[in-house]
């Protein structure tokens, strides 16, 4: 399989991986034994146990201090990482090689105190397991190939081919199976309208027109490319939760560039699908939900689609966010991620403003968007230790 030629190849250069070691052993002991990963799951592959404080805090019991753990944790603002991801090669390379993956995952949660680790993975691998090629430029971001016009989508297969996205399964088994049962595992995938921004734009966009347009002009064909997205999401987190995520998350990053009605019709309408047939397959799934941008439109969001929490980004108002979403469902966020760069008095003000806005109900700490790459890990430290300090 190629995710197998490629892990060969990277092992081959990688030199001195700290936990390689271990990350190999339980390669080998995991595809010499199924019995090592069913242990501890219910009939759908979900993880039983004792929850972590983030699960507790999805099921709807607040916990004091409240988890934390942060969107991109793993990333460019970690030395480990840089060297890992030089030596990879391409960051699909990094994507498709479940022990390097497994191993990025981990980093974060080796050197701070979280209560999650999050998939090392990305949310444009479903474009990619739906045939279109991806490549990521240094300084470019991603590029995607053919660009989805009305012939294109047209073309698409119905739904995803599971196989081609195995390595990021395997992934999870790994990090799984090195983790303490009260760290949570997170999967994740982006919602359909986010995905098709990028689909169509063919890279990202400075306010998405070419999605919205499309939107605007081919409402048929568009709404087979969401109707597609949505397939393939469920699709993908169920085999997500099979592989042993605790829970997951569905990025819409860029929900907040739509209109109300179009907000109804691509984000809320798909998260709601997506919410009710992953818990068909796996009963009890917790999904935390993240409409970044949404403003006021995150009412509408809390109240249709019954994610176990809302994630909030760093625009929205305090007192709507407690007394409009914090009362329908547990909320995560919601720190500015500038101010984790800008660190010190401002950042500790900040933390306390977000601590008092959301920690007297069910809450996760967590940033409005994800990790700086310039951000000084010592401020993050603080930061954890501010809030684990609360209470
Ligand atoms: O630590 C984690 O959060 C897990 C890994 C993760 C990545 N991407 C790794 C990544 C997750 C959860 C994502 C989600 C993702 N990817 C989103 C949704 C969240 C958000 O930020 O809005 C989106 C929109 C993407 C698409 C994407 N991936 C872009 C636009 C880019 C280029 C911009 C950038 O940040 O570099 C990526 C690349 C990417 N994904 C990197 C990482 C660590 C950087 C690539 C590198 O290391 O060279």
């Amino acid at each position: 399989m190629r995710y197998r030629r490629q892990r060969e190849h990277v092992l081959g250069t990688i030199g001195r991986v700290s936990s390689r070691q271990r990350v190999m052993s339980q390669i080998k002991r995991l595809t010499t034994s199924t019995k090592d990963f069913s242990k501890g799951l219910d009939r759908t592959g979900l993880v039983m146990g004792s929850p972590s404080a983030l699960l507790q805090v999805l099921e709807g019991t607040r916990q004091c201090p409240p988890p934390i753990w942060l969107m991109r944790q793993a990333g460019r603002y970690l030395p480990e990482y840089r060297k890992i991801r030089e030596r990879a090669g391409s960051f699909l390379d990094l994507c498709f090689t479940p022990d390097l993956a497994a191993e990025v995952t981990l980093q974060p949660v080796r050197r701070f105190p979280l209560d999650a680790a999050i998939l090392f993975s990305d949310i444009l691998l479903v474009p990619h397991a739906f045939g279109q090629t991806l490549q990521f430029s240094v300084g470019e971001g991603p590029q995607l190939r053919p660009v989805m016009g009305v012939d294109e989508i047209s073309r698409l297969p119905r739904s995803i081919d599971l196989e081609t996205l195995a390595p990021v399964f395997q992934t999870i088994r790994l990090v799984r199976a090195e983790l303490p049962r009260e760290t949570a595992l997170l999967g994740f995938c982006g919602a359909p309208w986010t995905l098709a921004t990028y689909m169509v734009a063919g890279s990202n966009s400075f306010d998405h027109a070419p999605a919205r347009l499309l939107a605007y002009r081919e409402p048929k064909a568009f709404a087979a490319l969401i109707d597609r997205l949505t397939q393939a999401s469920i699709d993908y987190l169920v085999e997500q939760f099979r592989a042993g995520v605790d829970a997951v998350q569905i990025f819409d990053s860029w929900a907040g560039i739509l209109p109300p009605d179009q907000f109804q019709h691509w984000c809320i309408t798909p998260a709601r699908k997506i919410v009710a047939a992953v818990r068909k397959q796996c009963p009890g799934a917790k999904i935390i939900g993240f409409a970044r941008g949404a403003g006021t439109m995150l009412e509408r969001y809390a109240d249709q689609v019954p994610v176990d929490a809302v994630g909030l980004d760093w625009m929205i108002d305090l007192t709507f966010a407690r007394e409009q979403i914090q009362a329908r469902r547990p909320v995560q966020g919601n720190l500015d991620p500038l101010a984790l760069v800008a660190g010190g008095e401002v950042l500790d003000c900040a933390v306390d403003t977000v601590v008092n806005a959301f920690a007297a109900k069910p809450f996760i700490f967590n940033l409005g968007h994800g990790i700086l790459p310039e951000t000084p890990i010592t401020h993050v430290e603080r930061m954890i230790a501010r809030v684990r300090g609360y209470g």
